[in-house]
């Protein structure tokens, strides 16, 4: 099967791209966080080479947050805020029989991912160019995991509200997001959350705590939800 962009998704990659964003502000985590910065995730080339810069790997830790999601072969699953793929890439073999959506606002980064997908043998990823206010999703997934990307979503209860209907039986949504701790490199110190605001907030979307891990991690906090 093909890997390719949900088409539904394509429908919205217009509204995506149109909206424009300020000058990105210059920081330790980049560009991508000036007033509607999350437009400034633009460049996947040059935004691979941070993202997916192989020294990620050692605070990451991939596998272990992926072990927080207890996929089985044909688990479904979400990623919102994708970027280029890093994440993506190491959950298609983990669901063979199952789906990897690739969701941003950006369409250069879902196309990127979606290519990068697609070079390495996955045909279980399909993109999905989503507005800011919704995922988008065209069918209702197991788990939707979203790393570094919480903090740029805006009216994020409305968001997580909408999201619940897209939640299959039993479904989770993992969030994955930096330490509001200044020792701690990552997003603008004004733009970090700490786990009792998140929870605070997917409270009042709708949502339970499940989980929460502030030791799996060096730089981030996992925290895990299910619906109401
Ligand atoms: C800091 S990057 C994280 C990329 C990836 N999750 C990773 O860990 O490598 C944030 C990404 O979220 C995307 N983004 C921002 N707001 C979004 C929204 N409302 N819905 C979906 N994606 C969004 C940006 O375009 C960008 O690609």
């Amino acid at each position: 099967m093909m890997t390719r962009i949900a088409t539904r998704a394509a429908l919205f990659s217009a509204v995506a791209v149109s909206a424009c964003g300020a000058a990105p502000h210059d920081h330790e985590h980049g560009a991508g966080h000036g007033h509607h910065g999350h437009h400034a995730f633009k460049d996947p080339a040059e935004w691979a080479k941070r993202f997916d810069d192989p020294a990620r790997d050692e605070w990451q830790k991939p596998d272990a947050v992926i072990g927080h999601l207890r996929l089985s072969s044909n688990s479904k699953v979400a990623d919102v805020g994708a970027g280029t793929g890093y994440f993506v890439v190491r959950l298609a073999p983990q669901v063979p029989v199952g789906k990897v959506y690739a969701v941003d606002i950006e369409a250069s980064m879902v196309e990127h991912t979606v290519e990068r997908a697609r070079g390495m043998g996955f045909s279980n990823v399909a993109g999905v160019v989503a507005p800011p206010t919704e995922a988008a999703l065209p069918e209702p997934v197991d788990v939707v995991l979203l790393v570094n990307t919480y903090h740029h979503i805006e009216a994020r209860p409305a968001y997580f509200g909408k999201l619940r209907g897209s939640l299959l039986p039993g479904g989770r949504v993992v969030l994955v997001d930096y330490k509001k701790d200044p020792d701690v490199p990552g997003a603008p110190m004004e733009m970090r959350l700490t786990p009792e605001e998140v929870i605070e907030e997917m409270s009042a979307a709708g949502y339970r705590l499940a989980t929460r891990s502030e030791g799996a991690l060096p730089r981030q906090y996992i925290l895990i939800f299910e619906s109401n």
